[in-house]
């Protein structure tokens, strides 16, 4: 019988997977939390964490893995960094707990924090904090190696280290520069109905603006934050352009709803680094037409020509006369006004903000633990629900003990789902009861042997078949045959999980007439299209909140999970918590596609580079979501990077051989770049090693006229001396990609142990040219971020599939990066009139064939596979 909800953990563990156990009476525990002192009436072996989050309601303590692996969810327990998810009840009893909320907020972990501006989507910051923060203070002056090895327990999926380590290494320096204190305070997500949309008295010229006469300048942000910082970079454009002053300006997360789909998508939706770039236009010429608006009011105020007014720093000022009005004094008449439609825009030599490294508006509350994500709504009589999923693809449950589950203290109901079946109670320990109870039994499923071989076997396979043209340039035949070397390669990627620190949830209350949904979402259209698809309510009836998200990486561009709390409490009229466990989330995720590419290329008698025949075998990601842009087969997502390389080369065909299995894939950070990048840069760099040419000279000689990468490579060479040699053992290696509008080069160095093929990436320098930089300190954090994601993919992940589904459950066996083996990162921005790209994924394709091509430099080894584990390195060193 298989049972999806249990794993084996691999390593001793004193708690795993265990759930609230609400016991009668008897287990009154005492608790001491941030020096309160609570009562509670919980089962001695509950994990403290969930008694600190779900009773306690202490949310800044969060759950990343609940086996001691990411550390998400440490406090102090008498001053020592704990994990709390791995303590009982009852052995905190009589302890001192502090959880973030606890620490004072002039800590100078706290302080270093914001200093630094660590935090992205911030989900795992509190437990980096509590971790530095007791490590601090049992060390005041730790070396960095002692840094490191005291950190590295603490996960980060969006690569905050490089900050972390800055932060601490300023605090040990008890750094006197001071803080960039936030001078807005917190970002309301307007979590509650009708808090979100402008209203009142104000001047509200756009859906994105609001100003009212207590001199509030309100920005709402349509964009959902994910961590890469559009709750301040969308507000600075706004200020910027309106003539605002940056103390007046607030944020509101808007709800979801038509005035805020995303101008060029026709859909509210989160995605593809676009934010910005679709934004930056729209957003600049409402902010104007409002600037305008109150300059002609003030003029009709004092009856002068509109000429002789101007806008300055949140007031409108008469030059002749010296008078000045506010734009909270202004705002009522300017409503009056009518919108112009061709305002002018400010010049960029006039950008006050544009272009300045503000510091972070949600940076505060993701130090402090007050940021909201999913995982920490609660709803007065909420339930929650637990799911039980097929455990593998084209199962169908054979038997299940529904009485069981419904016996269970506090269950409710037990829903029926298509092909799930899902519990719902009183507390969070009642549902995952239940939910064990219901001990489902399932058929073997459609697919009884799909596991990593047979799948990679397939995609091999499938490279004999005939594909679609995605690209076809020249003759690459006729090219071919006049080759005085012809090359070949074939690298092989896996599949990939998003795994987001803060797992799948989401809180929904289906009534009657209206409906409710908070969730950490990416696609508030989505989310709409879902619930009326559930419900039947028209677009009017339903009201979305968006939380913070802790990560998304293209995850929450899905809503499957607002599905399932959606038919729960469609099914009990009750507002419904739903939390999927980190094994749900791993096993249900939609998969970045596992690929496989075979490359050939011509070279002629000169070393030129005269063919490319790219071969592309992977899985479609829009045939499920968007098939409308799927146009004669190919899909966009899968080949993109692949065509769109820049290399000048006379002769190219891209074919793409689309591969069906059953496994989901979805939008990965990067996408279709995240793989084909790997592919086109690696076998560039063998190319020009076949040509006897320089990696560096090989590629610029293929960009003669393209000068934007030609300069991010060259830049890049230098900062990091490209050309300089380096210790027997250790190599650099360089690539560049073109995405999402932006052009990213990288050069990784590395060291290569020849012994045991353990790789080590110790630097790398990354140089970005994505048009005009809005706040460039965002920029370089993304760039780090997407370096981060990118190694751990190149060097620690792969979904494990068994038995026709997903082995991989937790982080024990689907590993991310630790800090340990994070680089220094160090990041350029050139200087760019060109058209605004995108930074939030860009700086994720370069990074795994920089570093194979350095492995190659180090140590003759040829990565064609990843991740580049130490037995596979081994392998090849051992082979060549
Ligand atoms: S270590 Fe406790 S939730 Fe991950
Ligand atoms: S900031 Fe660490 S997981 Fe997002």
């Amino acid at each position: 019988m298989v049972q999806p909800q249990k794993f084996n953990v691999e390593y001793s563990s004193p708690i795993t997977y265990n759930y609230l156990t609400r016991s009668k009476g008897a287990n009154v525990i005492s608790l001491e939390v941030n020096g309160k002192h609570h009562k509670v009436n919980v089962s001695p072996d509950v994990p403290l964490l969930w008694v600190i989050r779900e009773y306690l309601k202490l949310t800044g303590t969060k759950y990343g893995c609940g086996i001691g692996m990411c550390g998400s969810c440490t406090v102090h327990i008498d001053g020592q960094a704990r994990r709390s998810c791995q303590v009982p009840l009852g052995d905190a009893r009589g302890k001192r707990i502090t959880t973030i909320e606890g620490l004072p907020e002039d800590h100078p972990v706290k302080k270093g924090w914001i200093e630094e501006q660590v935090p992205q989507c911030g989900y795992c910051q509190p437990g980096q904090i509590m971790q530095a923060a007791a490590l601090l203070s049992e060390e005041s002056n730790p070396s960095e190696e002692r840094i490191i090895k005291g950190m590295d327990g603490v996960l980060c999926r969006c690569g905050t280290y490089p900050r972390i380590k800055r932060a601490m290494r300023g605090v040990i320096k008890e750094s006197k520069k001071g803080i960039s204190k936030s001078p807005l305070g917190a970002v309301d997500w307007g979590l509650t109905v009708g808090k979100a949309s402008p209203s009142g008295d104000g001047f509200s010229p756009s859906p994105w603006l609001l100003i009212t006469p207590d001199n509030i300048v309100t920005v709402i942000v349509g964009k959902s934050e994910m961590g890469q910082g559009v709750s301040t970079s969308l507000p600075m454009i706004v200020a910027d352009e309106i003539e605002a002053d940056w103390e007046q300006v607030r944020v509101k997360m808007a709800p979801a709803g038509e005035e805020y789909k995303d101008p060029v998508w026709g859909m509210q939706t989160t995605g593809g680094s676009t934010s910005i770039r679709h934004m930056f236009g729209p957003l600049r010429k409402a902010s104007a037409a409002a600037r305008e608006m109150l300059v002609s009011a003030a003029a009709q105020t004092w009856t002068v020509p509109v000429l002789e007014c101007e806008a300055y720093r949140g007031r409108v000022r008469h030059t002749e006369s010296g008078r000045s009005l506010s734009y909270g004094q202004l705002c009522q008449k300017a409503a009056k006004i009518p919108i112009p439609p061709n305002p002018p825009l400010k010049k960029k030599s006039q950008f006050g903000l544009i272009g300045t490294s503000m510091p972070r508006l949600d940076v505060p509350d993701k130090v402090n633990g007050s940021a909201i994500f999913g995982m920490d709504v609660f709803i007065p009589d909420m339930l929650y629900a637990a799911v039980v999923r097929p455990p593998a693809y084209g199962t169908k449950a054979i038997s299940s003990h529904r009485k069981a589950a419904e016996k269970v203290p506090g269950v409710r109901k037990v829903v029926d789902l298509n092909r799930r079946i899902a519990v719902c109670a009183d507390t969070l320990d009642a549902a995952w009861k239940g939910r064990d109870a219901l001990q489902v039994t399932w058929d073997k499923g459609a697919h009884p042997h799909l596991n990593n071989d047979t799948l990679e076997e397939i995609f091999v396979r499938h490279l004999d078949k005939r594909g679609k043209s995605a690209r076809n340039h020249g003759n690459v035949n006729r090219a071919m045959n006049r080759a005085v070397q012809k090359i070949e390669a074939t690298y092989i990627l896996p599949y990939l999980s998003h795994a987001t620190m803060e797992p799948m949830n989401c809180t929904a209350h289906v009534r009657e007439d209206t409906c409710e949904v908070w969730a950490p979402t990416q696609d508030q259209s989505g989310v709409l299209q879902t619930v009326k698809e559930v419900t039947g309510l028209k677009p009017e009836q339903i009201h979305v909140y968006t939380t913070y998200l802790g990560g998304g990486f293209g995850r929450r561009l899905e809503s499957d999970f607002v599905e399932e709390a959606l038919h729960v409490s469609k099914a009990t009229g009750k507002p419904i918590k739903l939390i999927w466990t980190r094994e749900e989330d791993m096993q249900n995720d939609f998969y970045r596609p596992a690929t496989c590419s075979k490359i050939q290329g011509g070279i002629d008698g000169k070393g030129r580079l005269i063919a490319w025949a790219h071969k592309l075998v992977a899985p479609s990601i829009f045939s499920r979501v968007y098939p409308q842009m799927v146009t004669d087969g190919i899909d966009p997502a899968a080949v993109e990077g692949a065509v769109g390389m820049k290399y000048e080369i006379p002769n190219i065909h891209v074919e793409y051989v689309r591969i069906d299995v059953p496994v989901p894939v979805g939008f990965w950070r990067s996408v279709g770049h995240s793989h084909n990048a790997f592919s086109v840069e690696s076998f560039v760099d063998e190319l020009a090693h076949a040509a006897r040419k320089d990696p560096l000279e090989f590629r610029l000689d293929l960009l003669k006229n393209h000068p934007r990468p030609r300069r991010v490579l060259e830049v890049a060479a230098e900062k990091a001396l490209w050309g300089k040699s380096l210790p027997k053992g250790h190599g650099r290696g360089i690539a560049q990609h073109f995405s999402f509008g932006s052009y990213v080069a990288q050069v990784a160095e590395v060291s290569v142990n020849e012994k045991d093929g353990k790789v080590r990436v110790y630097r790398i320098v990354c140089v970005v040219d994505c048009g005009p930089a809005i706040n460039p300190d965002t920029i370089t954090a993304l760039m780090e971020g997407g370096i981060i994601f990118g190694l751990s993919a190149a060097l620690k992940e792969r979904v494990h599939f068994a038995r026709g589904g997903v082995a991989s459950a937790n982080f024990h066996n689907y590993e991310i990066l630790p800090m340990s083996q994070a680089p220094e990162i160090e990041v350029h921005i050139v200087k760019s009139d060109a058209k605004l790209g995108g930074v939030g994924e860009p700086g994720v394709p370069p990074t795994a064939p920089s570093v194979a091509n350095a492995v190659f430099a180090a140590a003759g080894a040829r990565v064609r596979r990843l991740p580049m584990k130490p037995e596979t390195v081994m392998g090849i060193i051992k082979e060549e």
